[in-house]
């Protein structure tokens, strides 16, 4: 089989256990975390952020951690007047020296780790583990597009014939590229977007998700300083129903890259559907309603490991979460009592704490919509258990650990974007029907599966519509360039991010035919 990279490309991980290395990466997140910070439109390399508001932290929204002042549309028009223009000439650079400056961007995140840290903590609401995986997807992303780009955007591919011409086919941007990304990752998606365009040869207008603008502002510095030309990369934040949506309307963007939810991945298709100009390329990777299959044959404190770590890390809040957990009735029981002894030892609370598990959800919208959700669905539950939230957690948005047993996928409408998981009991002779609920739900994100039986394994994974499915372990954190990951049918149009094919989609093909 044929073997795509290397893993020499990822980003060396921080031993948290030893001191020596814990305790002054601490100390910097800490002093970095004092800071105010400021966000606003970067426009051919000039920061406009005077006069923001305020945005907070999401563990303690008394606390105001930086401004933002949001693009308007005389600054979409500019950003994208000279993107158009620098395309042309950054299209025609090597790709060898595009890589070399997203590679230089990898080193100088690797270097400035501990600010980054402090941001995804501080803004994102991250826990510090959760932020060094976020800086470390970030980087894999910048090197691994970079060694794509070089591999394949190079020099030509020479194609046979019988013609007698020198006949080449290559690579080459498709010109201004919007890249729209989600507050959820704000540091790996937002860069892993702009690296992809960059790389394969495209100029970027970034819309950062309005939860998160004050990291997209320092990545895009970051970028600049790497060596990204200031016309060809520009940020342009603000609301995506008015910034988001006049740039996708945009005749001149050729094409759009979105992660984010189903709905609005929809919504922009449309736009793009409607409006004038190129005919666009849309890449959009969206939301999901990710099952995990546990027959009589698995482990069951194996399972509640990885159910824990698969529902509740970032707070439930990844596309790749668990929601729906399939238990086979002989064990279901068993599988409920030992998670619910585990959710007792989570510790909920201030995620600049290493002690803190889980962190706070985004906002108070997002916190209100599981509220809601939490308490319709656990009205008739046959069991239900949550995490209690202390006086303290007041202060934030913080949104109580919960798992709750249903009769049926179908009881769950849309995405619950928390940390909720649903528990269902099935029996074996009814697996075919497990498949059947889950493939109906018309996403295709992510499965997890246990079972000590291979052949099992692999029925449903055979069977299951799924993009990413993991057996025996838990869902989340798709390690770039080893697992590329993204979803099929609502869940997104693919190609994979952190994939060999996901360049080729910001690309368009030329061939040249010389008469020699
Ligand atoms: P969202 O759809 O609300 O927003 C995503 C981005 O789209 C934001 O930047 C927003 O400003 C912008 N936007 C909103 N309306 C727009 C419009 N009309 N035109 C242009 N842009 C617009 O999603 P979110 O709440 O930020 O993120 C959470 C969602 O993202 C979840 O559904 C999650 O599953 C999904 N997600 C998917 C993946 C994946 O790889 N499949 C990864 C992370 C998150
Ligand atoms: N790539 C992210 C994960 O796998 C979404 O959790």
């Amino acid at each position: 089989r044929m073997l795509y990279g290397s893993a020499r490309l990822n980003s060396w991980g921080v031993n948290l256990a030893d001191p020596a290395e814990r305790e002054p990466l601490l100390a910097k997140i800490k002093q970095a975390a004092q800071q105010r910070w400021v966000a606003g439109p970067i426009v051919s390399g000039q920061l406009l952020g005077a006069g923001g508001v305020e945005v907070r932290n999401p563990a303690n929204r008394n606390e105001v951690i930086g401004t933002v002042k949001d693009a308007d549309a005389a600054l979409v028009d500019k950003a994208l007047a000279a993107a158009v223009s620098a395309q042309v000439e950054w299209d025609a650079t090597p790709a060898t020296e595009r890589a070399e400056i997203l590679e230089h961007a990898a080193d100088l995140y690797e270097e400035r780790m501990p600010e980054l840290i402090a941001y995804c903590v501080r803004e994102g609401g991250r826990t510090i583990p959760d932020s060094i995986s976020e800086v470390r997807e970030a980087v894999d992303f910048l090197r691994y597009y970079a060694d794509r780009a070089r591999n394949e955007f190079g020099a030509g591919a020479r194609m046979p014939g019988p013609t007698g011409e020198s006949n080449e086919l290559k690579l080459r941007g498709r010109g201004v590229f919007c890249c729209i990304s989600p507050w959820n990752f704000p540091l790996a998606i937002f860069t892993g977007q702009i690296a992809a365009a960059l790389a394969a040869g495209n100029s970027v207008l970034a819309k950062p998700a309005e939860q998160t603008p004050l990291i997209a502002t320092r990545a895009v510095q970051i970028l600049l300083e790497a060596g990204v030309p200031p016309d060809v990369l520009h940020l342009l934040p603000g609301d995506g129903g008015t910034v988001g949506a006049r740039i996708v309307a945009d005749p001149r963007v050729a094409g759009v890259a979105f992660t984010g939810s189903t709905d609005t991945a929809k919504l922009i298709h449309r736009s793009l559907a409607q409006r004038e100009g190129v005919i666009p390329v849309l890449i959009a990777e969206t939301g999901g309603q990710n099952a995990m299959i546990v027959d009589s044959s698995a482990l069951p404190e194996q399972v509640v490991l990885d159910v824990v770590q698969s529902s509740f890390n970032s707070a439930g809040q990844r596309c790749s979460a668990l929601r729906a957990l399939y238990v086979q009735e002989e064990i279901a029981d068993r599988v409920a009592e030992l998670l619910a002894g585990y959710m007792e030892e989570l510790t909920l609370g201030d995620p600049m704490l290493l002690t803190t598990d889980v962190g706070p959800v985004i906002d108070p919208p997002s916190c209100d919509m599981l509220r809601t959700h939490a308490e319709k669905i656990t009205r008739n539950a046959r069991w239900s258990h949550a995490y209690k939230l202390r006086p303290e957690h007041e202060q934030g948005t913080f949104f109580a650990p919960a798992a709750v047993e249903i009769e049926a996928l179908s009881q769950l409408t849309g995405e619950v974007f928390g940390p909720i998981v649903h528990l269902i009991r099935y029996e074996a002779h009814h697996l075919d029907k497990v498949i059947e609920a889950v493939n109906a739900t018309g996403f295709g994100l992510t499965l997890g599966v246990h079972t000590r039986v291979d052949a099992t394994a692999r029925y449903i994974a055979s069977r299951v519509r799924a993009g990413n499915v993991y057996v025996n372990r838990n869902m989340i954190g798709a390690v770039v360039g080893v697992q590329p990951f993204g979803g099929r049918g609502l869940s997104g149009t693919g190609p994979k991010a952190g994939g060999p094919y996901y360049l080729h989609r910001f690309a368009t093909e030329q061939t040249v035919t010389i008469n020699t």
